[in-house]
């Protein structure tokens, strides 16, 4: 494996192999590479003939006041790791590169889709940041397909978007998330998570379990939905940011569950030092036809005169 740190670098060399017509898959990340990020690069690997893994923690999705600074940094190890798992070239450039002198270009999604939740939550310029990275690294490696985790259910939702408005000619693959052993999502935070945050942070998964549990056994009604996965985390003594039952396409609130439908619930919370936050696909059953009543069979039913 490769690593270029410049525009000029990556391009170079991408252009042999894509006049060879080879099939080029990009993995974008902030690095602090773990399970999660691997299922992404193993997904390109198996489909791509070139695959560039790229290596940029972005300013300019973080608030003032998150953790830019302390956000997990370490090249070797993530080198390491994304070569073991077959990455051809690793793009990892400095902050001047991507935002040189005089950078003034924001892309805003406007709508619901990135001003709830996780927009409401971390402002405005948490989704335009990722959306302008996410344009930048897609003009910058021009791949065929793009791998991103469905732990972060929204901003795929928003790269889905962005995509399509901006006719970006890029296939977004989107790769489900990652646990470990105690259905705990796979994250770079989980790394500010202490032993005791680390049992407590469960409290996230059983809320999402206790979710599906109630949509498959017929519950229909969110609001139900959502107080008994905040039950659920209240056993583990975590409070949620927001524990929502959304549309998977718009992040919308739904009024009510379809049957047949897939409907996302998404969560969030602070354990310990972490922001952490999850989210389950769930399809309520199919709704189940009920016979018609026989008149004749059911004399109470009868209108009298
Ligand atoms: O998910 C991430 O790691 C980042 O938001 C991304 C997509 C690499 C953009 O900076």
């Amino acid at each position: 494996m490769r690593t270029v740190r410049t525009v000029s670098e990556l391009r170079a060399a991408l252009a042999a192999p894509r006049r060879a017509g080879a099939r080029i898959g990009l993995v974008p990340t902030m690095g602090a590479l773990h399970g999660g990020h691997l299922s992404l690069i193993d997904r390109a690997r198996g489909e791509s003939d070139v695959v560039v893994v790229s290596l940029f923690v972005n300013p300019a999705q973080f608030a003032a006041g998150e953790d830019l600074d302390a956000y997990p940094r370490d090249e070797a190890r993530d080198a390491a790791l994304a070569a073991g798992h077959g990455a051809d070239l690793l793009f990892a450039p400095p902050v001047e590169e991507v935002y040189p002198e005089g950078f003034a270009t924001t892309i805003a999604i406007a709508g619901p889709l990135t001003e709830t939740l996780e927009g409401a939550r971390r402002g405005p310029g948490h989704f335009q940041g990722v959306a302008t990275m996410v344009a930048k690294l897609l003009n910058m490696a021009a791949p065929d397909a793009a791998y991103f985790g469905q732990k972060d259910a929204q901003q795929a939702a928003v790269i889905r978007r962005l995509v399509s408005d901006l006719d970006l000619g890029v296939e977004v693959v989107v790769c489900p998330t990652v646990r470990g052993p105690d259905g705990l999502a796979l994250s770079s935070r989980n790394a500010y998570l202490g032993p005791a945050d680390l049992v407590r942070a469960v409290a996230l998964w059983r809320a999402l379990q206790a979710a599906e549990s109630a949509v498959a056994a017929g519950e229909r009604d969110p609001e139900a939905v959502a107080d008994l996965g905040r039950a659920a985390m209240a056993e583990h003594d975590v409070e949620p940011e927001y524990l929502e039952v959304v549309d998977p396409q718009t992040l919308a609130p739904l009024e009510a569950i379809e049957p047949d439908a897939e409907t996302l619930v998404v969560v969030a919370a602070t354990v310990g030092r972490a922001r952490l936050i999850d989210n389950t696909t769930v399809r309520a059953p199919a709704a189940v036809a009920t016979p018609a009543t026989t008149l004749s069979a059911a004399p109470e039913a009868r209108c009298s005169a």
